[in-house]
């Protein structure tokens, strides 16, 4: 197989929000308890948080973090999470079947951020609570001071506001297993009213409404369609979740994961665009992805829920091999490759639930496979997105009749001066050589390359062999009359970094 890209500084989508490396924190399973807090340890500071995961995590490059949920805010009291903690009220969790001691909340996730050094995104329970509780929480969080829930924050020891910016206002409206779900008018209504309330109580807010659970809803496009027509004017994202699954265990299809989430970013800009033009308004809804990932071999049945209302269970402790962490490259390159309209994303979830960090309680902290493409994008996806020309073979699978071979991503930092080139090879038995032709960037050398392979797909990392999917350095790769040249093994995800 032969590709060719051409890419021109010129020529380029827009510039990357760097939000699109976010992940999500839920009080689900053991992604708090257990994951990120751990007090007693052996690497637990004087707050309880584990460090070999703040170590990872800083490691893995993300900068943002959507808490508390997921399915657990939409029954979730925020005020059960503030305060003493001796005095804080044990609860049943009905999104998870658990029980939550309320010993992790608002304020200390805000200390874990700070220390991980990255931004929180909150979410507010609009399934059994409604405006009111979400203005007041957010009055608690962001004002400065001299009111009631703003001094209840300082007499918890916060004296500065947190000044959270971005807000998802519910979550996963449209599902029928959502606490108090709603039709898409009830939810349209509500999301417009709790945006007006929030954003009189705080400036520069950046609010979220909730968009489907995923492209096969049977309420899809309606559901954005209606929700939109409500609150365009009062919210600044519409969001998409997506997991991707391959229980057929094909890898041609589960490899289209990638057009999936194509079709699904282009048909959800589609919808916000027909709301503007239908209010003759030069507004533009951006996308906020704040929950995708592989998910389906700890899908079903007893993963889901623990008889007898257990504390931080074992809950979606999905193990992630090789195939799946290809899939996540693919998206990251599709997320990457759509920053004109993508403006966050958040890997679902951080530690343990579906996550990229596994960690055993009372002992290490280890990468999955997913880890490793999301962190070199992570640190290589910098800058401007180039509009790269791609000349490539294409393959038929799944509901995708052409779908590309080389599935690349182009990144120019006009900072750094760096220029980095992400590539997936979706050829199950083929090499491909790639030449990308850099226009107008002069002379250049290669400083970093890397390939992600495994002969078998289904290798996973564990405890005991924690590195068996990792990244190496690229074998065959360099310049050639100025022409980057490399070859890509089936199978394969690439990254380039030219200076
Ligand atoms: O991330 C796990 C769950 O998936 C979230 O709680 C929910 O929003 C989605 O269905």
């Amino acid at each position: 197989l032969k590709s060719r890209v051409i890419a021109d500084p010129d020529f380029t989508v827009a510039s990357l929000d760097r939000r699109v490396f976010g992940t999500f924190v839920e009080h689900l399973g053991r992604c708090v308890y257990g994951g990120i807090y751990e007090p007693g340890h052996p690497t637990a500071d004087e707050n309880g948080f584990r460090r070999d995961v703040l170590d990872l995590t800083r490691e893995l490059g993300v900068t943002i973090v959507r808490y508390p949920g997921g399915n657990f805010v939409s029954g979730y009291n925020w005020e059960d999470g503030v305060g003493p903690k001796e005095e804080r009220p044990v609860r049943l969790d009905l999104a998870w079947g658990s029980t939550e001691t309320n010993q992790f909340g608002t304020n200390e996730f805000i200390d874990w951020c700070r220390l991980a050094e990255l931004e929180p995104m909150f979410a507010v329970n609009l399934g059994t609570r409604g405006p009111a509780e979400a203005q007041q929480f957010l009055e608690y969080c962001n004002h400065p001071g001299g009111t009631h829930y703003s001094d209840l924050r300082r007499s918890h020891g916060y004296e500065a506001p947190h000044d959270i910016k971005f807000w998802c206002l519910g979550n996963e409206m449209d599902g029928p297993w959502q606490t108090c779900s709603k039709t898409a008018q009830e939810y349209g209504r509500v999301a417009a009213e709790t945006a007006k309330m929030m954003r009189w109580t705080c400036d520069g807010l950046e609010l979220a409404a909730c968009g489907s659970s995923h492209l096969d809803m049977p309420t899809y496009a309606a559901w954005e369609y209606t929700v939109l027509d409500h609150c365009f004017e009062q919210v600044d994202y519409i969001s998409l979740h997506q997991y991707f699954r391959n229980d057929d265990d094909d890898i041609a299809r589960y490899l289209t994961a990638v057009d999936h989430l194509q079709a699904f970013i282009t048909e959800v800009t589609a919808i916000a665009d027909a709301i503007a033009a239908k209010r003759r308004s030069s507004k533009r809804i951006m996308l906020s992805l704040d929950e995708w990932n592989v998910w389906y071999k700890s899908h079903h049945g007893e993963h889901l829920r623990k008889p007898g209302w257990p504390q931080a269970p074992d809950l979606l402790d999905e193990i992630y091999n090789f195939e799946d962490a290809l899939v996540i490259g693919g998206a990251l390159i599709t997320i990457m490759n759509n920053a004109d309209r993508v403006k966050s994303a958040c890997l679902a979830q951080l530690v343990n639930a579906i996550a990229p960090i596994l960690t055993e309680t009372g002992g290490p902290a280890w990468r999955q496979t997913i880890f490793h493409p999301f962190a070199q994008a992570a640190r290589w996806g910098r800058g401007e997105v180039l509009r790269a020309k791609v000349v490539t073979d294409s393959f038929s699978a799944g509901k995708y009749p052409s779908a590309p071979m080389l599935v690349t991503s182009i990144l120019h930092d006009p900072d750094t001066g760096a220029l980095t080139v992400f590539a997936l090879n979706r050829s199950l038995d083929e090499e491909m050589t790639l030449d990308v032709e850099l226009r107008g960037m002069g002379a250049r050398m290669l400083g970093e390359a890397h390939e992600l392979h495994h002969e078998d797909l289904k290798a996973i990392n564990s405890k005991e062999e924690p590195d068996e999917v990792a990244p190496a350095a690229h074998p065959r790769a360099g310049f050639e009359e100025g022409v980057l040249r490399a070859v890509l093994k089936p199978l394969s995800w690439n990254v380039f970094v030219t200076w």
